[in-house]
């Protein structure tokens, strides 16, 4: 059997902290295909974006990622920096959350664009700016030709965010993570770049992470979906099969009765209760204290996530045999 091209084993994120350790991060195990799209989902501070800023090799200097993240057979964690950023600009991309603090703010759009190019595919000037300028247009920025020279100052939130995807486009990465690509945008601009994404995938067979409070982009995007709740993944299988029929409490929950994933902008509906603070967590299962299927062995034993049918995993205790 040949390797996917990604596979997250046994992935924990901790951080330090003078409180004590945040374990951000627990036990993922996740695998991903070329040309796949995995959505992620999961309330504030599930551990969402630390997972795949930890795949980067980009956590901040008081987290410390253990286990395994493989990727085009060749592991990832511990690597040296110069060979990360190897891959980082050529095969693995990453969309950050918030875009303002990730372009340099004292280059020009075009400068830093060109660079990548130059530096990573050996392109000259010229050529450079032409396939710079080219995607600065497909991701929708406006008279992109004029803004092209600019400081990324002059562009707005939602520019800021778009010229990001164009920066990690720029290589043709194999894997594209994005993360909260479409929250600042209007819903025009959101089905744009959904469409690229789309696009992407078709023509360079792209595998893309897609992590997103909205539900209503998931159901547009992804193949699969992934469900993550204090650090933990709790439910993986087929999108349209995990909205039909979640198999987890907490995905009932978030899915909620009224979510409509026909619509764009199906964002996720508030549960009752509080996430629980990553420094205190409760033992058993990390949901026992809101879900309303909880019984007695939910305190005290945590559930792995299991294969609960075809494609579907779960981690929950009812659906242990
Ligand atoms: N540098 C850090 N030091 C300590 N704790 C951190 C640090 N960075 C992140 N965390 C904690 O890690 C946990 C997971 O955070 P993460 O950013 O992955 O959440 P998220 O699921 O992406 O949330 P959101 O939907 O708000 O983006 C949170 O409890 C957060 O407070
Ligand atoms: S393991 Fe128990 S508390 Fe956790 S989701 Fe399942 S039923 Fe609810
Ligand atoms: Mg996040």
């Amino acid at each position: 059997m040949t390797e996917p091209l990604l596979a997250i084993a046994g992935l924990n994120v901790r951080f330090a902290t003078p409180d004590g350790e945040v374990p951000a991060v627990r036990d993922v195990n996740l695998a991903i295909e070329p040309g796949e799209c995995v959505g992620i989902v999961g309330e504030s501070g599930s551990g969402k974006t630390q997972a795949f800023l930890a795949v980067m090799g980009l956590l901040a200097a008081n987290g410390r990622a253990s286990g395994s993240v493989r990727f085009e057979g060749g592991e990832l964690l511990g690597r040296d920096r110069a060979s990360l950023d190897r891959i980082r600009g050529r095969r693995l991309a990453m969309v950050f959350q918030d875009p303002m603090t990730s372009l340099n703010p004292y280059l020009t759009v075009s400068r830093q664009m060109t660079e990548v190019l130059m530096v990573h595919q050996g392109l000259d000037e010229r050529a450079a700016r032409a396939e710079a300028l080219r995607l600065l247009d497909r991701v929708g920025i406006p008279d992109a030709a004029q803004r092209f020279d600019h400081y990324p100052h002059a562009y707005s939130g939602g520019m800021h965010q778009r010229a990001m995807l164009a920066m990690a486009l720029l290589c043709r990465p194999a894997l594209l993570i994005a993360d909260e690509p479409t929250t600042a945008l209007d819903v025009t601009v959101q089905a744009q770049i959904l469409a690229l994404l789309a696009e992407l995938r078709h023509e360079t067979n792209a595998a893309i992470v897609l992590i997103t409070h909205d539900l209503g982009v998931i159901a547009g995007l992804a193949d699969r979906v992934g469900v993550m709740y204090a650090g933990a993944l709790v439910e993986l299988g087929p999108a349209a099969a995990v909205f039909a029929n979640p198999r987890h409490p907490y995905t009932r929950a978030l899915l909620g009765s009224t979510v409509r994933l026909d619509r764009a902008g199906g964002d996720l509906v508030a549960i009752d209760g509080q996430p629980p603070n990553p420094l205190r967590l409760p033992t058993g299962c990390a949901f026992h204290d809101r879900c309303p299927q909880t019984f007695a062995r939910c305190s005290s034993e945590w559930p792995a996530l299991r294969d609960v049918a075809p494609a579907r995993a779960a981690a929950c205790h009812l659906d242990s045999a």
